[in-house]
């Protein structure tokens, strides 16, 4: 970390859209990105290979907390995707399945799990300045941001664009499990009590439900305009 750099917090539930404005706002200011999300689950995919066919509850806290500390992960963005390696594998695609988003929320309910990725995630936070997405970057990790955003948007909105996204990859999708799921998800990421997911008391809350990513980008850069000190 470093004392001059900033911080721009995007939190909000599954399926926002967080990480597609995440990256845009990033691009526009020349800044880094932490996709927090994807440390869990990551960690969900590692403790999977490591403990194949078991469930998270079945392992024993502390060793997961272990894997979580350990990852060797790296980022890479190209043309505008993050590209994301575990141990030099490019695993970017593996864990955008709703399998792993399930078992990345039940893993990120547990303190030891959180507690291990703390540093590796403020470690982002380098000059100019960081835009980082998740659930608890304006409560838990980042508490002195510049700027604390907290997208939403109705379950129903949030599996439709997760619906689209799947097919126009050409995946096969069933719109109401997806609604189904997603509940399920944010049930657990706001219930937890563990840094669950809810608008810092100084955060902005945008609701999406109505605006395309164009709109909220223009509307995350006013505010930035607004609030935050650019040299
Ligand atoms: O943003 P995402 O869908 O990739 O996140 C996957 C899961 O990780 C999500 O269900 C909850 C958890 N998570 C968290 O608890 N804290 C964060 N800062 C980011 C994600």
């Amino acid at each position: 970390m470093t004392d001059n750099a900033q911080v721009i917090c995007l939190d909000g539930p599954s399926g926002v859209g967080k990480g597609t404005i995440c990256l845009a706002v990033a691009k526009k200011l020349g800044w880094h990105i932490l996709d927090s999300g994807s440390l869990y689950r990551i960690t969900a995919l590692q403790v999977s290979r490591e403990f194949p066919g078991q469930s998270v509850y079945e392992i024993d806290e502390a060793q997961l907390a272990e894997i979580a500390l350990n990852l060797s992960v790296s980022y890479e963005e190209v043309n505008d995707e993050l590209v994301i390696y575990l141990d030099g594998e490019d695993i970017t695609e593996l864990i955008r399945n709703e399998k792993i988003g399930a078992q990345a929320s039940q893993v990120a309910a547990i303190p030891m799990v959180r507690e291990a990725l703390l540093a590796r995630q403020r470690a982002f936070l380098l000059e100019p300045g960081l835009v980082a997405d998740g659930r608890d970057m304006g409560t838990v990790v980042f508490p002195q941001a510049e700027l604390k955003i907290y997208l939403t948007a109705s379950a129903e909105e949030r599996a439709q664009r997760r619906y689209k996204q799947l097919k126009d990859k050409g995946i096969d999708a069933n719109l109401s499990s997806l609604v189904e799921e997603l509940r399920l998800r944010d049930e657990r990421d706001m219930n937890r009590k563990t840094a669950p997911l809810k608008p810092a008391s100084d955060a902005i809350i945008i609701d999406t439900t109505t605006l395309d990513i164009t709109q909220v980008t223009n509307e995350v850069m006013r505010l930035v305009d607004q609030r935050v000190r650019l040299s």
